[in-house]
């Protein structure tokens, strides 16, 4: 086998190549590209949609086929507008912004504060690090609570979240603000201290519902997936017998105006969510929260990637529903940012939503013979967020023994696009007909790729850049011994295999039943 070496990239030029990768192989584009672009808004290509559905066909299966008592839903993106004055969103959704009077430039005045704390988090890790690399038998927990200049940013950032956190709670917008002065945060583009007044700024799109407008009526695009379960949730449960507890489950598009929309597919205008909502006796919501920590844990550590990637990251400030929440964090190019929400939202949006709609929505009971609005605890996932994680996880560039390089992505086997490429050599002497025949036969079960142009190296090199985790190629000796090459993606080793047992070492690579096994 020959030595591979993967190229080390600094995040900043990882990230960089991500965006440009996606692009040239047909994964992401800019929406309205001809028109120079549309902010924060993105195009899935033909590799992009691939990925995504099979991202989101895996979260579906975990979800939904691997659980009998979670069953899943469509709702629709418009929604009677009282829903988002019972939700809370009318009132509450909304970023804290200020705009530096210089350069004219606007900043969610959370991020501020947070970059900062970032920062001085990392001088702290800087340190323990640098002690690490010296000393033997290193004391990392000791380390952390003596070493004084430790001790102090710890201190520091402490303080910087006490009060961040008692100035959101109480909106007090003014001593938001007055915080950016006292930590001297300056304006990344001009530089200057030169600060507006912290102002909250609502996240929600709005129409106009109806074709004339003096009859038509304000409504919102949804800002999250959530509520078409909150709102059916009797229906579903009275008409699928659900037993509580029970989740329902709803992939699809969300919209925040954001304001600091960057990041790639990170932070978007719209995007889509997988979501479920797990309806629970009061009491036991704590239990399921921290039940379905774990669970979802699990899942993200069954992609594969190193679990040192995640962490879960308590809120400092809980949302308006929620009596605990955390977020699953994945390290990124640009660092630890969230992936998943998992909240336990009480029974704040059921409530909510009897009280405004006037219409009971309590379950029954049948063993403690009594009726209760249940406590919901919620799993939500953005599903382009999960996409970026895996292409930067994916994404490698890599030093061949032979001198030469290649980037490739190594996408999960069961997640990526084609599962399997067929390669006649050439295209003459009968090998794309023999190719073919193979093809037709792996195409009932897998989406797979043909190509018969480029040489055969160029053409491994391009399903290398596209993830596709097998390569069938047909030779001339194909036709004489019914034999063919099978080559493997990630270790570019090549074996002769019969056509008869393709069916099955291409089932064996691929297969998502073998992945769903390792979640039961
Ligand atoms: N229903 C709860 C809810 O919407 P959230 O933490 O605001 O909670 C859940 O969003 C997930 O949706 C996030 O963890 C993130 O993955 C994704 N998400 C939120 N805003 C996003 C945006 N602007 N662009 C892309 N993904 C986003």
């Amino acid at each position: 086998m020959s030595t591979i070496t993967i190229k080390k990239l600094s995040g900043e030029d990882l990230f960089k190549n991500i965006i440009s990768h996606s692009k040239e192989y047909g994964f992401i584009f800019q929406s309205s590209e001809i028109y120079d672009g549309l902010s924060a808004v993105y195009d899935y290509g033909q590799m992009g949609a691939e990925l995504k559905k099979n991202l989101r066909d895996y979260w579906w299966k975990a979800m939904v086929q691997l659980n009998e008592n979670i069953v899943g839903i469509d709702a629709a993106i418009f929604m009677h507008p009282t829903t988002w004055k019972a939700s809370g969103h009318v009132d509450a959704f909304s970023d804290p912004l200020i705009d530096n009077k210089d350069s004219k430039k606007r900043y969610r005045a959370d991020v501020l504060i947070e970059e900062h704390v970032a920062k001085i988090e990392a001088k702290i890790e800087k340190e323990v690090e640098k002690a690490k690399s010296r000393f033997e038998n290193f004391d990392e927990t000791m380390f952390r609570s003596t070493n004084p200049r430790v001790v102090e940013n710890q201190k520091k950032i402490d303080e910087i979240n006490a009060r961040f956190k008692a100035a959101l709670e109480e909106d007090k917008l003014d001593e938001v603000k007055q915080i950016i002065i006292d930590l001297e945060i300056t304006c990344p583009v001009s530089g200057t201290r030169n600060w507006t007044d912290v102002r909250q700024f609502n996240l929600m799109f709005n129409t106009q519902l109806g074709s004339v407008s003096e009859e038509a009526s304000t409504i919102y695009l949804r800002p999250e997936t959530a509520q078409g379960i909150f709102v059916n949730f009797l229906n579903v449960q009275k008409t699928g017998r659900m037993k509580i507890p029970f989740g329902i489950a709803q992939t699809g598009k969300a919209f925040r105006n954001e304001i600091v929309a960057r990041q790639f597919i990170f932070r978007m205008r719209e995007f889509e969510q997988m979501e479920m909502q797990f309806f629970v006796k009061p009491g036991s919501d704590l239990q399921w929260y921290e039940q379905w920590k774990k669970t979802r844990m699990a899942w993200h550590n069954s992609l594969g990637f190193p679990e040192s990637k995640y962490r879960f990251h308590d809120h400092i400030k809980l949302a308006h529903y929620a009596n605990a929440a955390c977020d699953i964090e994945f390290e990124f190019p640009f660092g630890f940012k969230e992936l998943e929400g998992i909240h336990s939202r009480t029974d704040f949006d059921l409530r909510n939503h009897e009280k405004f709609s006037g219409k009971k929505l309590q379950y029954f009971d049948p063993e403690d013979n009594e009726n209760y609005i249940p406590y919901v605890v919620e799993t939500s996932i953005g599903l382009d967020r999960l996409f970026l994680a895996t292409m930067s996880q994916a994404y490698m560039e890599e030093m061949l023994e032979d001198g030469s390089s290649r980037v490739v992505l190594k996408i999960p086997p069961f997640l990526a696009p084609y599962k399997v490429a067929v390669l006649p050599l050439v295209k003459k002497d009968g090998l794309p007909e023999k190719a073919r025949e193979i093809m037709n036969q792996l195409k009932l079960d897998h989406l797979c790729i043909y190509e018969e142009k480029d040489s055969i190296g160029k053409r491994y090199r391009r399903m290398d850049a596209i993830g596709t985790p097998l390569c069938i190629t047909i030779d001339h000796q194909s036709l004489e011994d019914n034999m063919v090459t099978l080559r493997d993606r990630d270790t570019m080793q090549q074996e002769r295999v019969s056509i008869d047992a393709l069916m099955q070492l291409v089932e064996a690579k691929v297969s998502i039943r073998a992945q769903l096994q390792k979640l039961m």
